[in-house]
């Protein structure tokens, strides 16, 4: 790896991107001042996506969705509200706690669909879950033959609902390709009516690599809408549904600075690149955060024992009884290299396979966690039969596992080719092992080199000998005890809440509202 890439530290970063770009924690530790805010009454913001933490999670989509609603709720200026389909794995102990608020019918096209709506609220946050059983009523969220149908159900259900429980939102905020079709919706139907009209959509996209992309032909006959828009939404001689709603949104963003940059390039964009740089007059960057609360190695109840920055003991403990778990051998000295993540390709695992077998060669412990590609999967499970007593891969996923060894681990591998946030690498920060990440997307934008007096280890090139050197460079540091106790005392301290970004979030819902 080059000097420069070593160097390159976090203002250099920064001083790439355009002021308006340069939002949440992109100047770690200390954030840029948040935006003065006076707003007079509550605005009524209404978030719909295809999945909310704690109810029902998949990925990072549903935690963002979770911890920023919260975030935004804790301020009384906001009315935050929550739409999301009644998927048959919604977990039982909230479910039994819904409130039926009653039904209507939703039509989408010549189809006229039973809808009812549940009611709960949680942390000053109303959700709402809207009721399908044909559409909803099966294993998991995604991967159905008619999910397109099934999400255009759900976003002309959203707008039904508004009507029905007589809440207008001043911002109805979409994230993703499953919600895109409520603010085409908006734009092509209902903003006809009185009381939509005033109503302003923006939209996130929290993974472009998944658009939302049909035939052309379904567009009246399965998602109701009329020929006459089909220059929104066509894209590629397909209905694209993220390029719909990117271009009927009054503004969009995703869900880092540097991603917001990426996507205007090919290699990044998957095709989408002519749109964003078109609207670009109208896009953000703004990093996620995470629940603090819900990630806190001082009260979480999956570690074999509780610590914090200032009470690092029960680390030790962590480490200890992870090695013992695992069968590993219990060395306090040897470090622990984890990765906890979705076994697919652009997570970076091509770069791990080059060279991890080099890396082993060293006194070090390397832990694997997640599913995914059975290439993969096939892969990481013959390494750990190949390097007992070295590697550990579990194939599967679990989150009370995953916490013991965030909590267990020194060092947290995450060389992803592309990644619009992670928020792997800021929990394992928090939980004190220091992140190893390439510099894209939001790992850019939260992770800064240790050289640069950073909170973690960063290389730039999607290269596997550079993610070699700066895996031999930790290791090195691991070893320097003084040098270590400071870098993971900042990687712990370093502040990942929604605390700085979702002032970012309030500036553009009050953008749009002026
Ligand atoms: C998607 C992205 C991930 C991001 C998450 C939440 O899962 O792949 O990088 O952190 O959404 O925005």
């Amino acid at each position: 790896m080059s000097e420069r890439t070593a160097k390159r530290g976090k203002k250099a970063h920064a001083e790439d991107l355009p002021a308006t770009e340069v939002a949440g924690k992109a100047e770690t530790p200390a954030p840029e001042p948040a935006p003065e805010i006076s707003v007079e009454a509550k605005k009524k913001i209404l978030f719909v996506a295809s999945e909310a933490a704690p109810f029902i999670a998949t990925g990072g989509l549903a935690e963002v969705i979770g911890s920023l609603s919260k975030a935004l709720a804790r301020s009384d200026r906001y009315d935050v509200r929550v739409m999301v389909p009644l998927y048959q794995d919604i977990k039982k102990e909230y479910r039994k706690d819904f409130k039926f608020l009653g039904n209507t019918y939703v039509t989408l096209s010549w189809r006229n669909q039973y809808c009812g709506v549940f009611e709960y609220q949680q942390d000053n946050v109303t959700y709402y879950f809207l009721d399908n059983e044909y559409y909803f009523k099966r294993p998991g969220c995604y991967g159905y033959y008619d999910d397109g149908e099934r999400f255009a159900f759900f976003c002309r259900g959203v707008m039904e609902m508004m009507n029905f429980i007589g809440f207008y939102p001043d911002v109805m905020h979409c994230h993703d390709w499953q919600a895109a079709l409520a603010a085409l919706y908006l734009k092509t139907i209902y903003c006809f009516r009185p009381e939509y009209q005033f109503i302003r959509a923006c939209f996130t996209i929290h993974n472009i690599e998944y658009q939302g992309k049909y035939s052309l032909d379904i567009l009246e006959d399965l998602f109701g809408i009329s020929y006459h828009f089909q220059n929104l939404v066509e894209y590629d001689r397909c209905i694209n549904l993220m390029k719909g709603a990117i271009e009927c949104c009054e503004c969009f963003s995703t869900v880092s600075p540097t991603y917001a940059q990426e996507i205007k390039d090919p290699y990044y964009s998957h095709g989408l690149d002519p749109i964003i740089r078109r609207n670009e007059f109208k896009l953000r960057g703004i990093l996620n955060g995470i629940d603090p609360d819900y990630y806190d190695p001082a009260t979480d109840i999956s570690l074999f024992k509780n610590y914090s920055a200032d009470d690092m003991a029960g680390k030790a403990v962590c480490k200890e009884e992870l090695q013992r778990m695992l069968n590993l051998p219990v060395k306090p000295d040897t470090p622990i290299i984890a990765m906890i993540t979705r076994l697919v390709t652009h997570k970076g695992l091509d770069l791990v396979k080059e060279v991890i077998e080099q890396a082993l060669r060293q006194d070090m412990q390397f832990v694997l966690l997640g599913t995914g590609d059975s290439s993969y999967e096939i892969y990481f499970s013959d390494l750990a039969r190949r390097y007992p007593g070295k590697v550990v891969s579990i194939i599967s996923f679990n989150s009370d596992l995953s916490r013991k060894i965030y909590s267990g681990a020194d060092l947290f591998l995450m060389p992803s080719k592309s990644e619009p946030c992670g928020l792997s690498q800021m929990i394992s920060s928090r939980y004190g092992a220091v992140a190893i990440v390439r510099e894209t997307g939001g790992l850019r934008d939260s992770i800064t080199p240790f050289g640069a007096g950073g909170n973690g280890f960063t290389f730039r090139d999607y290269n596997a000998y550079d993610m070699l050197y700066v895996i031999n460079e930790a290791i090195g540091v691991y070893h320097s005890p003084e040098i270590w106790k400071n870098l993971v005392h900042r990687a712990m301290t370093t502040d990942f809440s929604w605390a700085s970004s979702a002032h970012y979030y309030e500036e553009m819902y009050l953008g749009l509202l002026k």
